[in-house]
């Protein structure tokens, strides 16, 4: 039992494009842990299947990703608080008596980032401006509100959801038309996109940056590329950015260290080595 392989991994569909396996990997070998972590394409109907014989299959846990963030949270034992407030998980740890608990740390990830980078930066400063209402807006929602943000102005495109949003969550959020991103940059200290918009493939984000004070941090949590138009004109004009590939290397850290028994740290080579990876 002494040399057993811990295992561990990420499923999803289509899961090729993970990055995670990469990021693990390279922990893995940085401290000489004797585990692997496996990508598993899964889809919807092999979701319960796949989840309820993690413990017989000899899972320490595993990761989730699209589209089975909301759905995995039907079958586990156990949901954390932040995780239940948050509507999605992206971590199962496997306990030892093999009941399942579910955890979100996207959130977690996303605070981490911006402090790694902006240690000055502090939610109780001032205005936040967030655009979007998807999967990821909810776990940076929760982070600004747990951790004590005052006021926070919410845009989407579609309207709707932002004030399921708001009704759902119990925070000092106010919605806006998605016509005012630009108007409402004033005065904020912190400016973050979660829409998919000014990824590689996708639409471009059109927003003016005139009324933002030059104080703001500008937060993108779009990683592909790096430098997305949105941080390009808001470090040209001054302010200071946090790119979005932190927020997926300190997400990591919460189930690497439930699995594998480590607490690793997210270092620059372990940022230019998913770097490398994504450039091939
Ligand atoms: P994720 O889990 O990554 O957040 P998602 O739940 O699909 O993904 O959310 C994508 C976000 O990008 C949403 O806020 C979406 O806006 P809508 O709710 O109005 O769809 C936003 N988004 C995607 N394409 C967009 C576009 N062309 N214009 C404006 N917002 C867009």
């Amino acid at each position: 039992m002494i040399n057993q392989t811990l295992k561990a991994g990420v499923i999803g569909w289509p899961i090729s494009h993970s990055l995670s396996p990469y990021l693990h990997r390279f922990w893995l070998k940085e401290h000489s842990v004797h585990g692997e972590y496996l990508p598993v394409a899964v889809n919807a109907e092999k979701l319960e299947e796949f989840l309820k014989g993690l413990a017989d299959n000899g899972w320490r846990g595993i990761n989730i990703t699209l589209p089975h963030k909301q759905a995995a949270m039907e079958f586990v034992d156990d949901l954390d608080p932040t995780a239940r407030r948050i509507g999605a998980i992206n971590t199962i740890i496997v306990k030892r008596d093999g009941s399942l608990k579910g955890t979100n740390t996207d959130g977690y990830g996303f605070l981490k980032n911006l402090q790694g980078f902006q240690s000055e930066w502090e939610a109780v400063d001032g205005p936040v401006v967030v655009l979007g209402a998807g999967g990821a807006a909810r776990a940076v929602l929760m982070a600004l509100i747990e951790s004590g943000s005052s006021e926070i102005r919410l845009v989407n495109r579609n309207q709707t959801k932002a004030e399921d949003l708001v009704a759902e969550f119990n925070g000092p959020i106010e919605v806006y038309d998605w016509s005012d991103r630009s108007a409402i940059l004033s005065e904020a200290r912190l400016l973050v996109n979660t829409t998919s918009l000014g990824m590689t493939g996708q639409a471009p984000l059109k927003i003016n940056l005139k009324k933002l004070p030059l104080r703001a941090v500008v937060n993108d949590i779009v990683y592909i590329p790096l430098e997305t138009e949105l941080l390009k004109n808001a470090r040209r004009r001054g302010n200071r950015t946090v790119d979005g590939l932190g927020m997926l290397l300190h997400q990591a850290r919460v189930g690497f260290s439930a699995w594998f028994g480590v607490d690793p740290e997210v270092s620059s080579s372990l940022r230019t080595h998913v770097l490398n990876v994504m450039k091939t």
